[in-house]
């Protein structure tokens, strides 16, 4: 089967307006089949050893949500502390998460042990299951941009909440929360570039040709 040219600018428009949202986001509900498509795109993921280890939360609990904002604002707290006086003033105007605003969570996992002990493709980098699960998330992220849907990621929380809120065993990899609805706007620019934080790094610096070089760092 061909991509015609068409399907191909879909693609590539998908990929460059996509965005991490926070804010923004309206109270459309987000409709079943709706959600069956993006987590389905998510499934459709490569895999190594074809594992599909990932598994699929969709949370719209309105209790499991505010434990989940709770451990957020702990976890940012501690967070902030970490950089310096300068980049605390910015660090403390992001909006970072859009647990409560967003009309979904969903909470991607990784089951390390699926398929047993011994994978093919995971045998020397047994890593490349969590790999996988992040695919999973990227398939999810374009998807929902495709659907209008805003997606944010939200790391900075740990574990134990998630796993005491969404009731996520110990031996089950937490590997994203995402915020998820409609919004009203997508920004143009990731907000830390607007912000100034970092600038996006021209991808000719990225590419090397052969061998690592530094010449472009
Ligand atoms: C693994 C991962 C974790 C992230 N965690 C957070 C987060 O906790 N809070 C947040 O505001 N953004 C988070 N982001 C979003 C990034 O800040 C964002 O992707 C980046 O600034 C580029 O913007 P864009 O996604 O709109 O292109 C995360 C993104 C990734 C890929």
């Amino acid at each position: 089967m061909k991509i015609t040219e068409i399907e191909r600018d879909a693609v590539y428009k998908t990929i460059f307006s996509r965005r991490d949202v926070r804010s923004d986001f309206t109270k459309q509900t987000v409709p079943d089949d709706v959600i069956k498509r993006i987590l389905t795109a998510a499934h459709h993921a490569p895999s190594v050893g074809f594992m599909q280890p990932w598994d699929f939360i969709v949370v719209n609990d309105i209790e499991a949500k505010k434990q989940i904002k709770q451990g957020f604002d702990e976890a940012n707290a501690e967070s902030k502390q970490m950089f310096n006086d300068e980049q605390q003033s910015k660090y403390q105007q992001f909006k970072l998460e859009g647990i409560l605003e967003a009309p979904l969570g969903i909470c991607v996992t990784c089951d390390r042990n699926r398929n047993g002990p011994v994978v093919l493709g995971k045998t020397i980098k047994a890593e490349m299951d969590l790999y996988s699960s992040v695919c999973a998330v990227q398939n999810l992220w374009l998807a929902a941009r495709a659907e209008n849907l805003g997606v944010g990621w939200v790391s900075i929380i740990e574990d134990d909440i998630l796993r005491d809120a969404l009731g996520i065993p110990n031996n089950i990899e937490i590997i994203a929360y995402l915020c998820i609805g409609y919004v009203s706007k997508f920004k143009d620019k990731p907000e830390l570039e607007s912000a100034g934080w970092l600038p996006r790094r021209s991808v000719d610096k990225a590419i090397h040709y052969n061998k690592w070089s530094t010449e472009n760092l």
